[in-house]
């Protein structure tokens, strides 16, 4: 377990890194929360005895993809795929596998993307590959997941059939919020390059801070003249 345990800190550094910089550059984050977790033991030998696979390190290494599990929620759903493309595009980072329940949801209405990752882990005396499952989706997307875990588990799966209609139902809300909240999103970004465009702006950033001779800078000050930039 440590392996992995190890494998998700990597995972977690590189998580941080793509949020601080993409914050950076574009003045926005398109993670809006991430979340680890390793399968407890029990859990583990529970999901081998299912999947029929020998109780041995080395074939639950092999059969089970999810030992760790990184979710990340993002802002738009055109984060989750910027976000994969940015990890999965890393040297180090090796795509097992690609489920898109974005573009192809379950059918009671689950949304995510799923890519199972493999990384290497350098140890005191080897390298260990490691398996990680990220789960990517919008907030909304994990809104709708959340409560369905729960109503699956407090029905034990035998969901009564009316509140597996409203359960479908709300999944298409969610759907529809996202597909708005992308759409205002895109439109902020149109009115924000306009602003960058427009000829009788002046871009800060772009001014190189102590450029002005000093007698105009201190006159400019006075006047405050500055403070109208
Ligand atoms: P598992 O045996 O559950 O791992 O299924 P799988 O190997 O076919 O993988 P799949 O990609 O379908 O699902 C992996 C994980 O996604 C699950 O363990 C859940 O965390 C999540 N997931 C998949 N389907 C659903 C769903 O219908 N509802 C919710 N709430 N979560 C889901
Ligand atoms: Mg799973």
């Amino acid at each position: 377990m440590m392996g992995y345990k190890f494998g998700t800190d990597e995972l977690m550094t590189k998580i941080n890194i793509l949020k601080e910089e993409f914050t950076h550059i574009h003045q926005y984050s398109p993670i809006e929360h991430v979340t680890s977790r390793l399968k407890t033991p029990e859990s583990l030998l529970e999901k081998a005895r299912r999947k029929n696979c020998p109780l041995t390190f080395e074939d639950i290494r092999k059969n089970i993809f999810d030992i760790a599990g990184i979710r990340i929620t993002c802002s738009f759903i055109s984060d989750t795929y910027r976000v994969a493309d940015m990890l999965t595009g890393q040297s180090d980072v090796e795509v097992i596998e690609i489920k898109d329940y974005i573009a192809n949801p379950k059918p009671n209405g689950y949304k995510s993307l799923h890519v199972i990752v493999e990384i290497p882990v350098f140890m005191t005396d080897r390298v260990q590959p490691v398996l990680v499952e990220l789960q990517i989706r919008t907030i909304a997307m994990d809104f709708w997941a959340s409560l369905e875990h729960k109503i699956f588990y407090k029905y034990r799966g035998a969901i009564p059939v009316s509140l597996l209609d409203e359960l479908t139902d709300a999944a298409e809300s969610a759907n529809k919020l996202d597909v708005k909240m992308e759409h205002l999103h895109d439109e902020i970004g149109e009115i924000k390059n306009s602003n960058l465009d427009a000829p009788d702006s002046i871009q800060l950033s772009s001014m190189p801070p102590l450029s002005l001779p000093r007698e105009l800078l201190a006159s400019l000050l006075e006047r405050g003249s500055m403070g109208r930039l």
